[in-house]
């Protein structure tokens, strides 16, 4: 149950969400990303209130304007990699090899491609998801522990890759981590607990 969390992101900002397991921020960004509804309350992305959105309109809403990076990923295990990478451009009517590549070079996976996702390690599925994530320039960026499967260069490699994607697109990015050093390339670190949110100390 989340109760109490309100805040602003400012477009174009990077706000990090800290906070013990189980305690929502999976929730918290299903319901940002109008995955889930809220039973009560108001979530409003670039001034549009998604509970009077239908379905329909969320799901295009969704596919146009918002890259999730799901804790599990998510992978579509019967496409390729650069397949699944290229997934959100083909949803939007989009045939796009040089960004699909483009992307798989920025996380490392340049040659895998043609791999199928059960050939890759937990590590190359995150990088993939991540891909995935940013290929059709979404103007915000929902990242559920993008790098809780990296070690810590390659976390540091998807951070940085985060952060300047967000940068380049003038992208709005909210980054649910365990990790305090992920979290301080944010604008703005948030702690989320039974109590609700509030500013990290
Ligand atoms: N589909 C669901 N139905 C019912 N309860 C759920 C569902 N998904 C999650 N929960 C519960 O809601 C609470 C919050 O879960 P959530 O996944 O948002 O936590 P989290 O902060 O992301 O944890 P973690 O850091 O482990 O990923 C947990 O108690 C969880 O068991
Ligand atoms: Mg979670």
């Amino acid at each position: 149950m989340l109760e109490r969390v309100s805040f602003d992101v400012p477009a174009g900002a990077m706000v990090a969400i800290l906070g013990e397991s189980g305690v929502g921020k999976s929730s918290l960004l299903n319901l940002v990303a109008g995955l889930d509804r809220p039973d009560a309350g108001r979530i409003a992305i670039a001034g549009q209130d998604l509970g009077t959105m239908s379905d329909d309109d969320l799901t295009r809403f969704r596919r146009k304007h918002v890259g999730f990076v799901f804790q599990a990923f998510h992978v579509l295990p019967y496409l390729t990699v650069a397949q699944n990478v290229g997934l959100p451009l083909a949803l939007n009517g989009q045939v796009a090899p040089a960004r699909v590549n483009a992307m798989l070079a920025a996380v490392g996976l340049a040659d895998r491609g043609d791999s199928m996702p059960r050939e890759l390690s937990g590590g190359e599925l995150q990088r993939t998801a991540i891909a995935r994530a940013l290929v059709h320039r979404p103007a915000l960026v929902l990242a559920d522990e993008p790098t809780g499967n990296l070690d810590t260069a390659s976390a540091h490699g998807v951070i940085a890759l985060l952060r300047d994607c967000v940068r380049d697109e003038g992208a709005t990015c909210i980054l649910v981590t365990h990790s305090r050093a992920a979290a301080a390339i944010a604008d703005r670190v948030l702690v989320l607990t039974a109590d609700g949110l509030a500013e990290s100390a």
